[in-house]
């Protein structure tokens, strides 16, 4: 039964525009992802009326491909799925509409999906073709490191309402750390892929930087002490070429950020006593975090679960298959789908200072 549920995933939360066919054992029948970093590069981020309009021009092809890619007809899909928070509101709401309007026409059942649910489950797709492990057994923890959010969470069951949040970032999201500091080096958007690619033959000791979050006991993360010793760094000895020293620095800057994740997803791990710990988001991208996390977790015997570098990153499949197992559980958004900036998954971090509710 689960095999056999077929669901259309579109995402347009941010600067992709996705879609994919999905079964509902998490099996990717197509995966297609249309870019915007060109579109967004000479602004170093992403400006949300270009993303919207962009999204416009590009979700019936990503759609169509993704079905022919599947070799499925618009018939035989069982649902669809779509992310509607949290993200950028004009984004959201060209997904939305196409996904309304598909069901519309279909007859068929549209659900909506919090992107961090669907990064969360994207460990439990398989790409034919790709080795796979064997998807984790709730419970475990998980660490979603992205553009926009840096949490961990949780997880005690694939439905969001057993998801929860232990703690998170007080300022700027890992990602939003990378693109940052990228952008004041001169490197472009976005920053994660070019630092992870400089900092492999840099020397991490060679340059100086703060800890971020040094206290190691609380699971909450704050990302912008780093980027401001990074702006220092650059003050005081000027931005530096593209020569080793400059490799030097995404390396201390790379390892910082690696160590706080790693270090507190552990922490959080052990603290809910489960055995697996997952990770997930376009920083799980990164070669340094995933050697790293499967280095230090494998010292404390956790399994330690990374998915392939597409299903980090932003795209269709993780929506589809969160979607698919809402739509097995019966659900059907038709009447109610709505997009927020704010992700449905309760926050226990204050952004600032302090927690909102205690950690155990
Ligand atoms: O999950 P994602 O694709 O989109 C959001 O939901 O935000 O994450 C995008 C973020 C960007 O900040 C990008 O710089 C970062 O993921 N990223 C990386 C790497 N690849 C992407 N960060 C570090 N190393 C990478 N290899
Ligand atoms: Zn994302």
């Amino acid at each position: 039964m689960r095999t056999r549920v077929r669901v259309l995933g579109i995402e347009t939360s941010c600067d992709e525009t996705a879609a994919s066919v999905v079964l509902g054992d998490g099996t990717v029948l197509s995966d297609v992802v249309h870019s915007q970093v060109a579109l967004h590069a000479p602004y170093g981020g992403v400006v949300p009326e270009l993303a919207a309009r962009d999204h416009l021009t590009n979700i019936r092809p990503v759609v169509e491909a993704a079905l022919e890619r599947a070799g499925t007809r618009f018939g035989e899909l069982d649902g669809i799925a779509v992310t509607c928070q949290p993200g950028l509101t004009g984004a959201l709401l060209v997904g939305v509409q196409a996904a309304q309007g598909l069901a519309w026409a279909l007859g068929k059942p549209v659900v909506g999906v919090d992107h961090l649910v669907g990064h969360l489950l994207a460990v439990y797709l398989r790409h034919p073709g790709l080795a796979t492990p064997e998807p984790p057994e709730p419970p475990f923890v998980a660490l979603v490191a992205s553009g926009g959010h840096t949490a961990l969470y949780r997880v005690d069951g694939l439905e969001a309402a057993r998801i929860r949040e232990l703690g998170a970032t007080r300022d700027d999201a890992a990602g939003e750390a990378f693109d940052k500091v990228a952008k004041l080096l001169g490197l472009g958007y976005p920053g994660g892929p070019v630092i992870d690619r400089l900092a492999e033959e840099g020397d991490p000791e060679a340059v100086e930087l703060a800890r971020p979050m040094p206290r190691r006991d609380t699971l909450d993360f704050s990302f912008s002490g780093l980027k401001t010793s990074v702006v220092r760094w650059v003050m005081a000895h000027g931005r530096p070429g593209n020569d080793q020293v400059l490799r030097d620095l995404c390396a201390a800057f790379q390892r910082r950020v690696v160590d706080t994740l790693v270090s507190k997803a552990v922490l959080a791990a052990r603290r809910e006593k489960v055995g697996c710990l997952v990770l997930a988001g376009g920083v799980s991208a990164n070669r340094s975090l995933r050697a790293r996390a499967v280095e230090v977790g494998g010292r404390h015997d956790l399994r330690v679960l990374v998915p392939p570098v597409q299903s980090c990153t932003d795209n269709a499949a993780m929506i589809g298959f969160a979607g698919g197992v809402r739509l097995l559980g019966g659900a059907n958004d038709a009447d109610s789908l709505v997009t927020s900036p704010e992700t449905a998954l309760p926050r226990v971090t204050r952004k600032g200072r302090g927690q909102r509710g205690r950690l155990r």
